[in-house]
């Protein structure tokens, strides 16, 4: 969205053609948001906007058939190194020798994404922000492979689609949810104690810290499953590390497919 809407010519690729018209039709409503705001007292030029962005945007189910075309690729899959790798190995095939790869993980190794291809010096990191539009971050990671070019490309991308970038090295959870992370499960580690309810965790955090949402709220928004698939991963890499403990509440949350927002039951229910 904020790629097309920033002027680039962008393919969208999942696995079926149901997805993608669901995942165009949430573009249309994101935009139509950002739009009543920017456009607050001219609506024509708000709908020429959502025109013009939409003219930016294709779909496509096949990766390896559009890649021949495109200077970055964007991964946003599964947070699964093996299918990640995948992906990567497949497209290095198909892709132009110029094409920068990057991964928009949150919390796996974009050295060792960068192994499962040919182009190295042309892999990193390009972590953005739930909700995208809104949030102004973007993580670009350098691994000790990302050549100073590479680096620079993406740095100059993040602020071409108005994002405001900063660097960090590729280390687990980078900047932002190496913090973020183990302070929502400490959240549903002081709630698993009984020691108060989710709702007064919440009102503490944004009435007492100034955090926009509670840890509750946020792990819903940004889904259960990614917030375990990220501290599995992490408690993997570090059994005896207290901050990276898996959650028995959280597990049972996942395993009822109760994963936020997205499937209407998380911590808390969506109409
Ligand atoms: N698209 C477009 N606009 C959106 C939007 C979307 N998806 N979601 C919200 N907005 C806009 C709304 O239209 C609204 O615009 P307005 O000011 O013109 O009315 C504005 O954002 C504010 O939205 P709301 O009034 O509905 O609600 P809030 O004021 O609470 O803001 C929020 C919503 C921006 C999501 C805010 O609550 C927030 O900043 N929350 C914290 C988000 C956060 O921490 N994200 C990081 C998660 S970690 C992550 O993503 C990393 C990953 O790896 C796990």
């Amino acid at each position: 969205q904020i790629a097309a809407a920033s002027g680039h010519t962008v393919v969208l690729v999942d696995q079926s053609d149901e997805i993608l018209k669901k995942s165009t039709k949430g573009i249309e409503e994101s935009l139509k948001r950002v739009t009543k705001k920017k456009f607050a007292d001219k609506p024509e030029a708000g709908a020429e906007f959502i025109e013009k962005t939409l003219k930016n945007l294709t779909t496509s189910t096949d990766a390896a058939a559009v890649v021949h075309s495109t200077d970055l690729v964007i991964e946003a899959i599964v947070e699964n190194l093996e299918v990640k790798n995948e992906l990567f190995k497949r497209l290095d095939k198909f892709a132009p020798e110029h094409t920068i790869f990057a991964s928009n993980t949150s919390s796996l190794q974009i050295t060792n994404m960068a192994n499962s291809t040919t182009r190295q010096d042309r892999f990193g990191g390009l972590h953005f922000f739930n909700p995208v539009p809104m949030m102004k971050l973007v993580e670009v990671i350098k691994t000790p492979m990302t050549s100073q070019k590479t680096f620079e490309s993406l740095m100059d991308f993040s602020k071409a689609v108005g994002k405001s970038p900063v660097s960090c090295k590729d280390t687990p959870g980078f900047i932002v949810n190496r913090l973020l992370v183990p302070y929502m499960m400490e959240a549903v580690r002081l709630f698993e104690r009984g020691d108060a309810s989710k709702e007064d965790i919440d009102v503490a955090m944004k009435l007492g810290a100034g955090y926009p949402m509670g840890p509750f709220e946020l792990l819903d928004y940004v889904g259960l499953d990614t917030s375990k698939y990220i501290i599995d991963g992490w408690h993997s890499l570090e059994p005896n590390n207290p901050l990276f403990a898996p959650s028995p509440l959280l597990n049972k949350l996942v395993a009822e497919k109760k994963l936020g927002k997205k499937t209407g039951e998380g911590f808390y229910k969506y109409k």
